[in-house]
């Protein structure tokens, strides 16, 4: 098939390696690259400087409704709202649980969704987040659900706030991921889950060049 029209979706939970992949992928397929994540942690960010009631799904809702998020490219991607470079911001795992618990909001995951939507709309990309195969893109001519142990991704997420100068617990990190996990998963609306003809993909003992290698045997068998 015309591989520039393509659309790959990548589901799965926090620290599978998701972003990893998909912009790597995004990268070597000349495809652009959507972080939905990003997104919902945009939201996060404003919504708590703003001091917004979050426990109101109203209130959070016209918050989304007043941003204009843009993204650059770059890694991790650059994203602006209204204006704003946010980028260093949304990566906090303050934001990242805010954002967990805001998305469980069935009306901001329709007006997410229909961004999302909006954006992929012509084809040409690799979109990774925790409705890609559902909601967002459930015809994608891809779909991919990537997971790996809770003790792997722990331990993959704490290395990469190390990457990023920031030292965080293990046990922490692993906490915070179990609880994110449990939210996303329990959640009514869009819960994470394996989507019927979904490829599944366990990441836990490989490294990112044979994760990268299967997708490409998939995407060439298209
Ligand atoms: O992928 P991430 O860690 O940047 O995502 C942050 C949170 O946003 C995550 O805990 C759940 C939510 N999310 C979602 O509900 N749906 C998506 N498509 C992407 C993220």
């Amino acid at each position: 098939m015309n591989q520039s029209a393509i659309v790959i979706a990548i589901d799965g939970p926090a620290g599978a390696g998701k972003s990893t992949i998909a912009k790597r992928l995004a990268a070597d397929l000349n495809l652009r690259y959507l972080d939905t994540g990003a997104m919902y942690r945009a939201l996060a960010l404003v919504a708590s400087r703003r001091n917004v009631a979050t426990d109101q799904e109203e209130a959070v809702v016209a918050t989304l409704h007043s941003m204009e998020l843009e993204f650059g490219p770059g890694d991790p991607v650059v994203v602006f709202v209204n204006g704003e470079d946010v980028t260093n911001a949304i990566r906090t795992p303050e934001v990242a649980e805010l954002a967990s618990a805001l998305s469980a909001y069935g009306s901001v995951r329709k007006e997410m969704v229909a961004q999302q939507q909006a954006i992929i709309a012509g084809g040409g990309y690799v979109l990774e987040g925790r409705d890609a195969t559902t909601a967002i893109a459930p015809n994608a001519h891809l779909r991919i659900y990537m997971t790996a142990s809770l003790e792997t991704r722990a331990l993959r997420r704490t290395r990469q706030f190390e990457e990023q100068g920031k030292a965080e617990d293990f046990n922490r990190v692993r906490s915070d991921i179990e609880n994110r996990d449990h939210r996303d998963i329990t959640r009514t609306e869009s819960p994470l889950t394996v989507a019927e003809g979904v490829r599944l993909l366990e990441t836990g003992g490989l490294g990112i060049d044979e994760v990268l290698n299967q997708i490409k045997v998939w995407v060439a068998d298209l």
